[in-house]
């Protein structure tokens, strides 16, 4: 199913995982949740904002929907930490004959590129099994070859243990025309039947066509492939850049062409990620902080290794001048 805005998409998986989970796993009514994540960003929907534990996301927009988000069932209001399997067990051992799904980013980006324990997803996927519960996995910022992968999941699970339902955006259409994407299999989206879902955006004839010729692109330039060699060239230069910087850089980290430097805020001279990003931009670098000391970076799968040098030679420029910088309130 494809093809409109995001925040559609996000909702149309929320809506197919609550009712497969009443046609087909049998949960009481109205009694089914969906499981997230601390920290995770999945979008700005009501529905998704009822599963962000940012204040930002979040303040004022009330009442949230139930049954959705990141606290553990069963606990004083326990929140579900990314990365920690014994939280998921936790959850699924409380109440797994009511979780319709977990919905979980590979790699979550607006938290900083945090990349989970290398058998984080194979754990999940093996609970999920055993209480028949969905693994969603949020693709829309770590798909399409971003991470040196097709998707993401591709790093940690077998085609054979593959997540239930991948939700893409962004990059599926080469950021041309808004469009996202559901995908799972033919028993799963089948809950959703004519006139149950739907909007006049989706399916969009143009905006389909904008997504094959970009997927398109993607394989006749070799991007995943691209992207796996050029990030692990960039990331092994931003190492060599954080070994030269007085311990500012203390983690260059991230999979593909979707990495962070984590900046140490006590060496900066009371100067924040944003000051450097600032400079940053100076020298003919975008990039934007997340939180106080980590900057995303995550350069176009196209870009060339000789722009990739001149990226990180304008880093260390910007880290050069931070100390005596001015600092700027944002
Ligand atoms: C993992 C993830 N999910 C969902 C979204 C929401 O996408 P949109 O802004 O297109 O609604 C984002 C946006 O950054 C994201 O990173």
């Amino acid at each position: 199913m494809g093809s409109a805005p995001t925040p559609e998409f996000n909702l149309s998986s929320a809506k197919a995982t609550q009712r497969w989970g009443y046609v087909k796993k049998g949960i009481n009514p109205d009694e089914a949740i969906i499981l997230s994540c601390e920290d995770n960003f999945h979008g700005r929907s009501i529905a998704i904002v009822s599963m962000s534990t940012d204040p930002d996301a979040k303040t004022n927009f009330g009442p949230y929907l139930k049954n959705v988000g990141p606290i553990i069932p069963g606990t004083d209001n326990q929140v579900l930490r990314y990365g920690k399997i014994e939280d998921v067990e936790l959850a699924f051992r409380n109440a797994g004959d009511k979780i319709a799904a977990i919905l979980i980013e590979p790699i979550q980006g607006e938290a900083g590129i945090v990349v989970p324990p290398k058998d984080y997803f194979e754990k999940v996927k093996a609970l999920c099994k055993a209480y028949n519960v969905l693994l969603i996995a949020d693709e829309i910022q770590t798909g399409i070859a971003r991470t040196g992968k097709m998707l993401c999941w591709e790093h940690y699970l077998s085609r054979e243990n593959k997540p239930d339902m991948v939700l893409l955006g962004k990059a599926i259409s080469g950021g041309v025309l808004p469009v996202s994407a559901v995908l799972s299999s033919r028993e799963i989206m089948s809950v959703l039947e004519p006139g149950s879902h739907g909007s006049t955006y989706g399916g969009n004839a143009l905006a389909s066509r904008v997504a094959i010729e970009a997927l398109a692109v993607v394989k006749d330039e070799k991007l995943v492939e691209r992207s796996k060699e050029y990030g692990h060239f960039f990331q092994e230069e931003l190492k060599k850049l954080a070994a030269e910087s007085n311990g500012i850089i203390k983690e260059v980290r991230g999979l593909g062409l979707l990495c962070a430097i984590v900046v140490d805020n006590t060496k900066t001279n009371g100067k924040s990620a944003w000051d450097l990003c600032l400079l940053m931009k100076d020298h003919g670098v975008l990039a934007k902080p997340t939180h106080e000391h980590i900057i995303r970076l995550a350069p176009p799968l196209v870009i060339s290794k000789e722009d990739l040098l001149k990226g990180v030679d304008s880093i260390r420029q910007a880290l050069i001048e931070l100390p005596n910088a001015k600092p700027v309130a944002h």
